[in-house]
């Protein structure tokens, strides 16, 4: 297979990382040749004058119930709207809590079905005589997600991008495909945009190969935008041999300074944009740290340069 055989010659691949790939006539990464409504929507989620965008991503609550921080989103994310460039969240929050006024753009969440308590699948049996217990390999519960909302609705609720989850080498690898796919076919004739999430089972490593192989693949398959993590060694790869735009995944809450290098790392590495939740809305000052990380994305503070800018507003209260 030539995928198998690529990762074996690994070192004779060339990823032209100090090469940008052209984008003539639009200002986004693989994206001049989409038709007027996408671009326009697209230019609602990146910013035009530099390509970037800080998405705000509270959507956690479709599999988790209420995330720490998240327990009362009319309380802890409002404040933080306008400082945000596009809102990643459930339909359910987006219609009780979100005011129809917002000029943000949505990113809104589209697959879903399962949650952090789904079963195992677990049985008890035999091994020579003694008793064992087993469970299927591979089979991770939360991968076995459906797209949870069809495209008239995301049209009701002027969705910029739809965020679909997608669990390359888990169990429900085709499924989650099958997912993105359709919402692919179905939002591209609307002009809406779909963003592939890389969801990372716990059997997979979180290196750039694993991370170039699933937003590639994504890409590949029709996703007009890719969220993955960011690694410390060849995110540049990542960013590289994928056509379309990366935004990264804020993941677990880290201290504001860690936060803040890793996002001009990604930036730097050719990352348009973060797509981050829990290191700001976790954050002891999140209003500072949507301002800092801004910063960082947008005005191409360093991260230390971010961290005063969080610093000096924490300290104004
Ligand atoms: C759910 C998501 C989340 O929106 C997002 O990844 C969470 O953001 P963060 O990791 O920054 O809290 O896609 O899987």
């Amino acid at each position: 297979m030539a995928d198998i055989d690529g990762i074996k010659q690994e070192k004779q691949k060339n990823f032209f990382t100090d090469v940008p790939q052209a984008a003539p006539g639009f200002f986004l990464k693989g994206s001049h040749q989409y038709d007027w409504g996408l671009k326009n929507r697209l230019s609602k989620v990146f910013n035009p004058k530099d390509g970037r965008t800080v998405m705000l991503a509270f959507d956690h609550g479709y599999f988790q119930g209420p995330t720490t921080g998240l327990e009362r989103v009319d309380q802890t994310i409002l404040p933080l709207e306008p400082y945000a460039d596009c809102l990643m969240l459930t339909r359910g929050i987006q219609r009780s809590v979100i005011p129809a006024s917002t000029q943000k753009a949505i990113a809104l969440r589209a697959s879903g079905g399962t949650s952090m308590v789904s079963p195992m699948e677990e049985w008890e049996g035999e091994i020579d005589g003694k008793k064992a217990k087993f469970a299927r390999p591979g089979f991770e519960p939360l991968s076995n997600e459906s797209t949870a909302l069809n495209i008239e609705e995301a049209i009701r609720l002027n969705a910029s991008i739809l965020a679909v989850q997608v669990f390359i080498g888990s169990a429900y690898e085709r499924q989650s495909l099958k997912n993105m796919t359709d919402l692919v076919d179905a939002a591209s004739r609307y002009g809406i945009g779909v963003m592939g999430v890389v969801a990372v089972g716990r059997a997979m490593a979180r290196n750039s190969q694993y991370f170039r192989l699933a937003t590639r693949i994504m890409a590949e398959l029709g996703a007009n935008v890719v969220k993955c993590y960011y690694t410390e060694e060849g995110f540049e790869t990542i960013t590289s041999c994928c056509p379309v735009p990366i935004v990264i995944a804020g993941g677990k809450k880290l201290p504001e300074l860690d936060a803040l290098k890793m996002s001009y790392n990604a930036i730097q590495q050719g990352a348009s944009g973060v797509d981050m939740g829990r290191n700001i809305f976790q954050s002891d000052d999140p209003i500072s740290m949507m301002k800092a990380v801004r910063g960082v994305v947008h005005e191409n503070l360093s991260p230390e340069q971010g961290y005063e800018m969080y610093n000096d507003l924490k300290s104004k209260g």
